[in-house]
């Protein structure tokens, strides 16, 4: 298979099991090519560094509910967005929040910028985040690489050295993957396959859609990749 049938692969999968989450658009407004609210798309991501699926969807939904978009954000007071925040940890992100929600009221009239280096020059937004975003919500071509995607590149194309120094080759992959057509559904393809199916212990192999090109299982070694660092 070409890396775009990889791709194409996994998108026809996704729109069979994409997970339903908050922030996301569902399948049919999804067939209909409409994106989700950057607004959506950059809390769910600040709310879910460090934190899981789970842990995150009734803060965001509280959230959006008092605070329905990045101007009502801007304009909240900070107590009550620390309030809010409180049992999520990493309470850095929350102050970041306020102030990335105010430069985009100031510095873009509240609108995000589209492009990952206007979104990268906002306060709290790393390259991940700014890839994230803009693949999801702009559907710009950037290529998103958290712990799972790593996990499902390293299998994939059986990545045995999991050395610091084997992280670039990782997102070097993992960018060769990513298409042109439909990067944001391809990026949380990616997510909701590390999540669902190429689990860390017992990955559900059966059920894999890209099993037919997947070299960890040919050689019976997906459940050993990736490999632990010796600290
Ligand atoms: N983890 C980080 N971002 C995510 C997203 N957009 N969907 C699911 N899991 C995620």
């Amino acid at each position: 298979m070409r890396d775009e049938e990889i791709s194409a692969a996994l998108l026809v999968w996704y729109d069979r099991h994409a997970r339903v989450l908050p922030w996301r658009v569902g399948p049919e407004d999804r067939k209909a090519g409409l994106r989700p609210d950057p607004y959506r798309v950059w809390l769910s991501e600040i709310m879910l560094q460090q934190t899981t699926v789970a842990a995150v969807r009734d803060y965001f939904r509280r959230f959006t509910a008092r605070w329905p978009d990045v101007v009502a954000l801007a304009a909240a007071d900070d107590g009550e967005v620390m309030a809010e925040w409180a049992g999520l940890g990493y309470y850095a992100r929350a102050r970041n929040l306020l102030k990335c929600a105010r430069a985009v009221v100031a510095e873009h009239g509240g609108r995000f910028p589209e492009s990952r280096d206007e979104l990268l020059a906002l306060p709290g937004i790393g390259p991940y985040t700014s890839a994230a975003i803009a693949a999801i919500a702009f559907d710009e071509p950037a290529t998103v690489v958290d712990g799972n995607v790593e996990r499902v590149i390293a299998r994939l194309f059986a990545v045995e050295a999991a050395l610091p120094g084997a992280k670039p080759d990782l997102s070097a992959l993992a960018a060769r993957l990513t298409p042109r057509d439909r990067p944001g559904d391809h990026a949380q393809a990616m997510m909701d396959l590390g999540a669902t199916i190429c689990t860390p212990k017992t990955p559900a192999c059966a059920l894999c859609p890209l099993r037919p090109v997947c070299r960890a299982h040919a050689a019976g070694i997906a459940a050993n990749l990736p490999r632990k660092v010796p600290k």
